[in-house]
């Protein structure tokens, strides 16, 4: 059979100064990828207090933990200790009702100076909860990723990773590879980039999506992962005689 020339190309084939280039390319992109994955660890992995991404993490990331407020959940945890059930309950109250200034002096700030004041004063790093704007802060509802900040990043995501996949199927797509598989490899990550975006989003809206965001992360991962691995390999490891 008569193959038009594309496909007689193989990356095997390319002069010495093509393949430096591409290589370059794709071991700068692969670190590049690496730090991702270590950044995402690092601050959506935590979002649920405990290391590792689990589903938890990205359902506090973009839709918030809004069974309450940082307040509520740490006297009910670690500030158990601090005061009284009775203060607890008037502080817990107090941020369940929105934490209104109205109710600042002459309630809530004496509570906070005579049970938390020790520690929360401003003299450590601990936030300082004789202001009542932090406090305040601390009392909201976290409602997760604001959708200006997922617009941002929506379009930030889909221009640099496209670029990013462009080059990375481009030089995939002179490997020696069955075709079918070359397709679907070089296809997946635009979709799962897609999916990926998409999904946070639903998730802002409707937790039950993260799960979402974890498999395109997977898909293009993994596509990635093989289309670098298998473009390195032809390019320095076959043979560049006696191929087709
Ligand atoms: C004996 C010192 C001490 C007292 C008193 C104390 N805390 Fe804390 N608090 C800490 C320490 C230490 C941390 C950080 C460790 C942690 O996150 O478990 C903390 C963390 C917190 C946090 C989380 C802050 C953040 O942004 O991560 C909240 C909310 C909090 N305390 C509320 C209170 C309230 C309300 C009271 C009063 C009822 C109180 N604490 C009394 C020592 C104290």
């Amino acid at each position: 059979m008569i193959r038009p020339p594309f496909d007689r190309l193989r990356l095997s084939h390319l002069p010495l100064r093509v393949r430096l280039l591409f290589t370059g390319f794709l071991l700068v992109t692969c670190s590049g990828l690496l730090m991702a994955a270590v950044q995402i660890l690092l601050t959506h992995g935590m979002a649920d207090g405990k290391p590792g991404l689990s589903i938890e993490d990205i359902k506090y990331s973009y839709h918030g933990n809004r069974s309450g407020s940082k307040l509520e959940a740490m006297l009910k945890g670690a500030m158990k200790p601090m005061a009284a059930d009775d203060v607890r309950f008037q502080l817990i109250q107090w941020a369940r009702d929105g934490a209104p200034a109205l109710d600042w002096s002459g309630h809530i700030e004496p509570l906070v100076q005579a049970h938390c004041g020790a520690c929360h004063n401003g003299q450590s790093s601990l936030p300082n909860f004789l202001k009542l704007d932090v406090l305040q802060q601390a009392a909201a509802v976290d409602q997760g990723e604001s959708y200006s900040v997922l617009t941002r990043s929506s379009h930030i995501h889909l221009f640099s990773i496209g670029f990013i996949f462009m080059f990375i199927g481009g030089i995939f797509a002179f490997a020696k590879f069955p075709h079918g598989l070359q397709s679907v490899l070089m296809v997946t990550p635009f979709l799962a980039l897609f999916a990926d975006t998409l999904s946070w989003w639903l998730t802002k809206l409707w937790p039950g999506f993260a799960w979402l965001t974890m498999i395109s992360g997977v898909c293009y991962g993994l596509a990635g992962t093989i289309m670098i691995a298998v473009s390195l390999w032809q390019m320095w490891f076959t043979d560049r005689v006696g191929e087709e």
